[in-house]
């Protein structure tokens, strides 16, 4: 991503969302971003994706330019956003559907990865009897479904309480370490951000300009306890400070 800015045009307003991104990742990184509500890290996001395009700047994906939405890829929003009137199964076969995947392979994936996220068994069942971390595990497997190289999440696990996002924490970071995804995961929370990132980037508020990147250098398999060490201790307090400076909070 190179200087990449946005602004958006909202009637006769303008909205300056981003201002001179740069940022590099590498394949099969996990990389955080973190910043104040409304810092455009959603924007951020959805230009990576090829969702929005920047009015500055560029996105180049395995040395390719960034012209449309990248097929490639799976993207989690913020809310589970499942049809309501379809069983937890077919939404996550939407993503085969929109793909013109082969249905058996499709329906035998959605299966496994209904396994492998917990929620295996609960295939016939409708969205509005899932808990929100079910829903949200749903949400992950239509990401999935068609094995993608990149991972694309906007704070997939804000809306949660504290233990269930703390327990999808930990099934990210097996399902990333069991892959070869490269991921691009926004978050609020500075915790979630050190436990599973490589790298962290702190945005400050908007217009979001980079403040810093940080590399994480924990090993892995983390833990929540991982945020108990001296050193993770000391980014928390580090990062927070930085987002105080700069008017966050
Ligand atoms: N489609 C749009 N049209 C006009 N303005 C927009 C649009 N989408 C976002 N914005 C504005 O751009 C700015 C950045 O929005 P964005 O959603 O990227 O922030 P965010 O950091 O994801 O916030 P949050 O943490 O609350 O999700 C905000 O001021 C928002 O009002
Ligand atoms: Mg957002």
């Amino acid at each position: 991503m190179d200087s990449v800015g946005h602004t958006y045009q909202a009637g006769k307003k303008q909205i300056h969302a981003l201002e001179d991104i740069d940022l590099h990742i590498n394949h099969g990184e996990f990389v955080t971003i973190i910043g104040p509500s409304g810092c455009g890290k959603s924007t951020l996001l959805m230009i990576a994706a090829g969702l929005e395009l920047p009015t500055a700047g560029e996105v180049h994906i395995g040395g390719h330019k960034v012209t449309g939405p990248f097929t490639d890829s799976g993207f989690v929003f913020q809310d589970a956003s499942l049809l309501d009137w379809r069983t937890t199964l077919k939404n996550i076969l939407l993503q085969a559907e929109a793909r013109g995947m082969d249905p058996e392979h499709a329906q035998q994936r959605a299966r496994e990865l209904m396994d492998l996220t917990g929620i295996g068994g609960f295939e016939d069942v409708y969205p509005t009897e899932l808990s929100g971390g079910m829903r949200q595990r749903v949400s992950i497997c239509r990401a999935l479904l068609h094995d993608p190289p990149i991972l694309f999440m906007d704070e997939p696990f804000g809306a949660l309480d504290a233990m269930t996002r703390e327990q999808m924490m930990l099934d990210t970071q097996d399902l990333w370490l069991h892959g070869d995804k490269t991921v691009l995961f926004v978050t609020h929370d500075i915790g979630e951000a050190l436990v599973l990132a490589d790298k962290v980037v702190v945005l400050g508020p908007r217009p979001g300009r980079i403040l810093k990147i940080y590399d994480v250098p924990f090993p892995r398999p983390r833990s929540m306890d991982t945020l108990g060490e001296p050193t993770a201790t000391e980014m928390q307090h580090e990062i927070r400070e930085l987002l105080r400076e700069h008017g966050a909070f």
